[in-house]
């Protein structure tokens, strides 16, 4: 064995490494429960090419059907196809500000797991509406309407994407994850209702897995809010009461329909919008009608105010469920930071 080389005066200490930085590298394991959840994602992972797609035959629907459920699925994708990219990037900030490492995994698997749910309005829409959700030419007016609708939507999430690239550095953790565990409890609370309203055997087992997946996501969220919750200052509880009617104005686009507030959208957006959801909601999809959407959405949001009034945070003012609170008005697009 060679001699060590020990420099006169001892080794030179490595410089400092500026933060925020994903250097230097370890692996400290503070909430046992999260580190618990993240094996459970790795045991319960599974895959969108397994589903039964032989079973979904385009022939199966009429045109309107087919289109609507196109329809529906690039609504979802508006929400669920972000999940990867807003993710992946609270990922790589969890590593620059050295979050514990169990922290890191359970984003780490959400990305994953939402990299599924994106595949899934993937192969839906490709199978029944090749093309969709814009690169196609529409040939009537039901196909203009949806195709223009759909081009409108987007132009929402690229304000939400713009505004949650910016935001999402800023925001301490507490109020982030109150944010993300609004848009996991609206995920999990739509895929229950769908995977129950569902006819078709695809759909069905599409909705059960992806809802187990995102009843995971909010179990997350909640862990790391009980860590995080104890210290709150009055002004971040102020800044989540805000941030729960965000949440509720954009989630309610996929869960409901659009409030006031943050959605751009052209005066006829919403009739047509309704026209699609009924073709999408005659195909048996699952799509649940508008008053049972509005129940299913004020029973998960009385069950978020149960939840952060135990904080002493106050719950907004949401009148178009007849839930009462403090009322926010104006929503930045910085301000909606939900993931599903
Ligand atoms: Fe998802
Ligand atoms: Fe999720």
């Amino acid at each position: 064995m060679a001699d060590l080389t020990i420099p006169e005066g001892g080794f030179w200490p490595a410089p400092e490494i500026p933060q925020p930085n994903i250097y230097p590298m370890e692996w400290h394991v503070e909430t046992e429960k999260l580190a618990a959840i993240y094996e459970k994602s790795k045991r319960e992972l599974w895959n969108p090419a397994d589903l039964p797609w032989d079973g979904l035959d385009p022939d199966d629907f009429t045109r309107e059907q087919r289109l609507g459920i196109m329809y529906w699925f690039a609504v979802l994708a508006n929400f669920d196809a972000s999940g990867p990219a807003v993710f992946a990037r609270a990922t790589i900030q969890a590593f620059e500000k050295h979050e514990e490492d169990p922290v890191r995994k359970c984003f780490f698997s959400i990305t994953r797991d939402e990299m599924n749910h994106e595949e899934c309005c993937q192969r839906t829409i490709a199978r029944l509406w090749p093309g969709g959700p814009l690169d196609w030419t529409p040939a009537d007016d039901l196909e203009s309407a949806a195709h223009n609708n759909i081009g409108w939507l987007y132009h929402n999430g690229g304000r939400y994407w713009t505004g949650y690239t910016s935001a999402v550095g800023r925001y301490s953790l507490p109020v982030l994850f109150t944010s993300f565990m609004m848009g996991e409890m609206a995920a999990s609370t739509l895929f229950r209702g769908m995977s129950s309203g569902t006819r078709h055997p695809v759909f069905s087992k599409m909705f059960e897995r992806i809802g187990r997946d995102e009843a995971r996501h909010l179990k997350i969220c909640m862990t790391i809010l009980e860590n995080e919750w104890p210290g709150l200052t009055d002004e971040t509880r102020a800044l989540i009461t805000r941030q729960l009617r965000a949440g509720f104005v954009f989630l309610s686009m996929i869960l409901w329909e659009p409030p006031e507030g943050f959605w751009e959208l052209p005066p006829y957006f919403l009739n047509n919008h309704r026209i699609l959801m009924d073709h999408a909601r005659q195909a048996g999809l699952g799509v649940l009608s508008y008053d049972e959407q509005a129940e299913n959405w004020r029973v998960a949001m009385a069950h978020i105010r149960a939840i952060v009034e135990r904080w002493g945070i106050a719950f907004p003012a949401i009148p178009e469920l007849d839930l009462e609170g403090v009322p926010v008005d104006f929503i930045d697009p910085e301000e909606i930071i939900p993931v599903f």
